[in-house]
């Protein structure tokens, strides 16, 4: 997820596109850079880290004065945080301009291509090859959108593309297909960007951009086609957000856009990783296949959320690959002296990148000679520097500091992670391994899908906002989403919650139940494992006798809870290990709601840092 600008008017584009920037530096701050169109040429200025280290750039170094250019705020994929990787990426002419949004999957091929042909390609980046080919496309149809849906009809994955051509002034191009882009219609001036957010100090009138449209920007008005060339109906429409909802894509927190946006982050998180065979390609998991063969152990190591993704991705390796599996918390691991050798995978999941307890613990299973893989969504944070190998999540930016997209795009890579070692290790669940292959490439509608139940969850939240405690239960990986649920009306509601595993209820906890209290309990499939199923049925039934108000989240058509649910919250049939991907949103939506209704800033909890780099 990356912040874009374009701009062509009366004004300076200089000014425009940083001043749009700033709107978007949510989306990604890892490098910032702009080109602008003057003096018959193009000059470019780019900076790895915050905006303002461009802005500093700028200062001592401002672009020639021109009216047409470009904007990228980075959130880096593919190639680390630094000043090449930065965009806006040039052909090797310094003629062609492109900024983009995505990832584009068959980069490597069309890298292969050009370099046949004799271009020379600066960055690590999937992004720079657009330039190039566009560079290619432009010195033969001398027509930017032309040469822009020429190049579009050869790319392959998710992009939003924004260009200028220095042959081709007064001009901005633009390109969609997935990652958002938005036109912003001013009266002698025209806009694109990621977001509203970034012209509505200019103008308020839009047009969203289509699936494959690509749309040619003058100061005149804006042209959009499909990438055949065809004219495409536009629908304009007026903002009405302020310049901070606009940041918040309408929504009153970056917590609930953050939670709006889990179908997209979940998404992007499998694209590029699934091939057309159905298999998996983890190719940026740079442990040799041989290497992943001989591991006879694997621990993982987390804190917080990223710790409960953790949980869950050990019952999936275990029945996947049928190799151990501990998931440990970071903070206990290298006092305990655990055993580790070579042999040993040790999995560091963590949003930030940056969490010292499991900095530590990866340092310390290095040490002992174990191999470790990090599952991180920070590109260039030091626990992926520090690993033998990176799975990136592609969740975007998370601002708001309970996580939530985070954490399920955490999930989507444990299952990668464990269905991957179940292929290259070829179990007996080789058939099974296939089919969830396929079901989990087409989770991210079922996430659509629970986020579009969800009023009711919300009405429920605001009637129990009075109440002390809440306790949630839950079993097989139904345990971790109680526990996550439980974390999340803690450290947002500042209430007494608590996640249990379901069976251990009659061994103490049980005794905590009284009259009224509201217990959340996660029903397991009753397909497949029915006993499971049953047993959490007779659970729910233990607790109500005794008093509890249950609210019980069950899959579709499972009417065994009916008669025993105070609350009942439907979620769409998933496999049983992937059913935590639907099973936490209405938890996330729970504790959010609960906790807004108790007056509590749901963004910056107290006492809390997004990252925490102390032990
Ligand atoms: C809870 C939460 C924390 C983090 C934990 C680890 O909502 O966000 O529990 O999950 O501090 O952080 P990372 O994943 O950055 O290592």
């Amino acid at each position: 997820m990356c912040g874009i600008v374009g701009y062509v008017g009366g004004q300076s584009a200089q000014d425009v596109v940083v001043a749009g920037l700033k709107r978007l530096e949510y989306r990604g701050y890892d490098s910032a850079g702009l080109a602008v169109l003057a003096d018959g040429g193009l000059a470019a200025a780019k900076k790895a880290g915050k905006l303002v280290n461009l802005e500093k750039t700028l200062a001592e170094a401002p672009l020639p004065a021109g009216t047409t250019g470009i904007g990228h705020t980075r959130w880096a994929t593919h190639g680390a945080p630094t000043d090449t990787n930065a965009h806006p990426h040039l052909d090797n002419a310094g003629r062609v301009a492109v900024v983009h949004n995505g990832i584009i999957e068959n980069f490597a091929a069309l890298r292969a291509e050009l370099a046949e042909r004799g271009h020379e390609l600066a960055s690590e980046t999937d992004t720079e090859v657009v330039a190039h080919l566009l560079a290619e496309a432009f010195s033969s149809c001398a027509d930017p959108a032309e040469a822009m849906r020429q190049v579009c009809r050869r790319l392959e994955g998710a992009f939003t593309l924004v260009a200028v051509h220095a042959d081709a002034p007064g001009t901005v191009v633009g390109a969609r297909r997935n990652s958002p882009l938005v036109v912003g219609v001013g009266d002698g001036e025209s806009f694109l960007a990621s977001d509203v957010a970034a012209f509505i100090a200019h103008t308020r009138s839009a047009i969203e951009l289509g699936q494959d449209q690509v749309v040619e920007l003058r100061r005149e008005g804006v042209t959009v086609t499909d990438f055949d060339g065809r004219p495409a109906e536009v629908r304009k429409y007026h903002v009405d957000w302020d310049v901070s909802a606009a940041e918040k894509g309408g929504h009153d927190y970056f917590m609930l856009k953050e939670i709006a946006e889990q179908p997209r982050a979940v998404a992007d998180t499998l694209l590029g990783r699934i091939d057309g065979s159905g298999s998996l390609r983890l190719d940026e998991v740079r442990i040799p296949p041989h290497e992943l063969r001989e591991v006879d152990k694997v621990v993982i190591v987390a804190c917080g959320t990223a710790f409960h993704s953790g949980m869950i991705a050990k019952y999936a390796i275990e029945h996947w690959t049928r190799i151990p599996c501990e998931t440990e918390l970071a903070s206990e691991f290298r006092y305990r002296d655990p055993i580790l050798d070579q042999r040993t995978l040790v999995v560091a999941i963590s949003q930030s990148g940056e969490t010292m307890d499991t900095l530590m613990a990866l340092r310390h299973a290095r040490e002992q000679g174990a191999k470790v893989l990090a599952i991180c969504n920070t590109n260039g944070s030091t626990i992926p520097r520090e690993s033998d190998a990176v799975l990136y999540t592609h969740a975007g930016p998370e601002v708001a500091v309970a996580s939530t997209k985070a954490f399920l795009t955490q999930l989507v890579a444990c299952y990668l992670v464990a269905l991957y070692l179940g292929q290259i290790r070829g179990t007996k669940w080789g058939d099974e391994i296939r089919t969830v292959i396929r079901q989990l490439s087409e989770i991210s509608g079922a996430v659509e899908q629970v986020l579009g139940t969800m009023e009711p969850v919300r009405e429920l939240a605001r009637s129990l906002a009075g109440h002390d405690t809440v306790l949630f239960l839950g079993r097989h990986v139904g345990y971790p989403v109680a526990l996550e649920g439980a974390l999340k009306l803690k450290e947002l509601a500042y209430m007494h919650a608590e996640g249990f595993a379901a069976g251990e209820l009659k061994h103490g906890p049980i005794a905590l139940i009284e009259d009224g209290l509201p217990v959340v309990v996660v029903v397991p499939s009753p397909r497949g494992r029915s006993l499971l199923h049953d047993k959490v049925v007779s659970n729910i039934q233990e607790i109500r006798a005794r008093g509890a108000r249950t609210v019980v989240i069950a899959e579709e058509g499972d009417e065994a809870v009916v008669p025993y649910a105070d609350h009942l919250i439907r979620i769409p049939i998933t496999p049983t290990l992937l059913q935590p991907l639907v099973s936490t949103v209405p938890l996330q939506v729970f504790a959010c709601e609960l906790a807004t209704a108790r007056g509590n800033d749901v963004d910056q909890p107290r006492n809390l840092a997004k990252s925490v780099t102390v032990e």
